[in-house]
């Protein structure tokens, strides 16, 4: 029968029964005694399984032999266990057969040496083999399961919001636009003619930046929702935390205030990081041992203490006062740069901080004004090494002070009908967030480049494969 390499590792298959283990080669070895080992690894886990093959079997010499790092295989064998340091299990192998050699092992770009993130980036079809980015998106799934799984609990439903979108739902102007048109098809010379401004289907469309406000109005039916997929954003950022495509797992709650989605927010990641603590400890010591050896002590420390909640203004008035040279200078009113995040979160507190209200200036059209006129009921969560990986808000839901607002902005109030109507028709406070989710796997795994965590990065002049 078949098994996985975890199923044999993790002792689920019995000592001295025979499976067949498929994967792909990392490693193999010969002895002079006549014995290969071989590593196989198979995505199960973050080991390899170790075959024993002796030189009786018939392809040994023609196909055992010329096996490399990358070929495909199906070994047979019989459980024992192993004698090696720091295996549980291996294979005594009585077959093995070859799915597929890898031509010209020398040339094979994923060998079993370790690479720079920088060259494994430029083969993001074969770098799924290599032990970290087989990690990264282990942890990537349990994190996303655990996210599910949290808000299942918890009795929220799982909007689909739309991807194609007529509005700019952060009113940033970051906008990807949609075409229908044909271009290759076209003539060179009708080119020029196109009106590029009305052209899904006769009406400006783009991909979505956020599913917050399509999630808003089932919230303000369902209660409790929350959306998770894809994002975009056309921002010209060549940052080690930006990518122009995204996912973000938004929850929106009715009846909810600022500090409710604060503390819901904080039960989240704890419930994740604890998913992942538990369930890829195997992925995490790799982590903790060749990306960062702070890691499981910094997760450990979030799960198992409160965060810290801080105010904008306060937050101004500890970065003027802490003698650090920011290259940005920090004014109350301006909007905080990642080097000012990164001080709050990784010197000022040591752990993620919550901090909220923030100048209505700096923040978008839909928060909620608090009654000082001049803040929003806004509030970011910020990691350490990372900055802000949360961004959420109450929402205005007092249509007067809605209109007030677009008004203020400069707005067009019929661009917003829709959103009016949840305001006009049994309006409610209600208040949500949107987490980003790559920077949660980058702050959970240590891994420094937002590109590394996603398997095919999107962003300024990346977007092959
Ligand atoms: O702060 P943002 O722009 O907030 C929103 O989009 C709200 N509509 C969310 C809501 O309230 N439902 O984005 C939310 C999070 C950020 O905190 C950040 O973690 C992540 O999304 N994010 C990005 N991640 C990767 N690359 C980018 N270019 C990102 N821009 C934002
Ligand atoms: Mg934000």
């Amino acid at each position: 029968s078949f098994a996985t390499v975890v199923d044999v590792l993790s002792g689920k298959v019995a000592v001295g029964d025979e499976v067949t283990v498929r994967g792909w080669v990392r490693t193999r070895r010969d002895s002079k005694a006549g014995i290969s080992f071989i590593n196989v690894h198979d995505g199960s886990c973050f080991d390899p399984i170790q075959a024993v093959v002796p030189n009786t079997l018939n392809n040994y010499d023609n196909e055992v032999l010329k096996l490399t790092t990358g070929c495909s295989v199906a070994i047979t064998g019989t459980v024992s266990e192993s004698a090696g340091k720091g295996q549980s299990f291996e294979l005594q192998a009585t077959a093995v057969k070859v799915f597929g050699f890898v031509e010209d092992p020398d040339t094979y770009p994923m060998s079993p040496k370790p690479h720079s993130m920088e060259y494994l980036r430029e083969f993001a079809h074969l770098r799924a083999r290599t032990n970290v980015t087989g990690a990264v998106m282990r942890v990537r799934n349990c994190l996303a399961q655990a996210l599910h799984r949290f808000f299942h609990e918890h009795g929220y439903l799982w909007v689909a919001t739309p991807i194609i979108t007529a509005s700019d739902a952060e009113g940033a102007g970051e906008l990807f636009r949609v075409s229908t048109l044909d271009l290759m098809n076209l003539p060179k010379t009708d080119q020029n003619e196109i009106d590029f401004s009305k052209d899904f289907f006769g009406k400006e469309s783009y991909l979505t930046v956020s599913g917050q406000l399509n999630v808003e109005t089932y919230a303000c039916a369902l209660s409790k929702v929350y959306t998770f997929g894809p994002t975009f954003r056309a921002e010209n950022s060549n940052t080690s935390r930006h990518l122009a495509e995204f996912w973000m797992v938004e929850p929106e709650v009715a009846f909810a205030s600022l500090d409710d989605i604060a503390y819901l927010a904080e039960d989240m990641l704890k419930y994740a990081i604890r998913a992942v603590l538990e369930e890829r400890a195997d992925d995490m010591a790799f982590f903790q041992q060749r990306i960062d050896k702070e890691v499981i002590n910094r997760l450990e420390h979030v799960a198992n203490n409160k965060f810290v909640h801080m105010d904008y203004t306060d937050a101004v008035e500890i970065l003027q006062n802490c003698g650090k040279k920011f290259e940005y200078p920090v004014s109350w009113g301006t909007d905080l740069q990642s080097e000012h995040e990164r001080y709050l979160a990784e010197v000022h507190v040591g752990a993620p901080v919550v901090l909220k209200n923030y100048p209505k200036g700096i923040k978008a059209f839909y928060m909620r004004q608090n009654d000082d006129g001049k803040t929003v009921a806004a509030m970011d969560i910020l990691a350490p090494g990372i900055g802000e990986i949360i961004g959420g808000s109450a929402r205005e839901e007092r249509l007067d002070v809605f209109d007030a607002r677009l008004a203020e902005m400069g707005l067009p109030v019929e661009e917003y009908s829709w959103y009016r109507d949840l305001r006009r028709y049994g309006t409610v406070p209600h208040a949500g967030f949107g987490l980003g989710f790559e920077r949660l796997v980058s702050y959970v795994t240590g891994m420094t480049n937002i590109r590394d965590v996603i398997p095919f990065p999107r962003a300024p002049k990346s977007a092959d494969f």
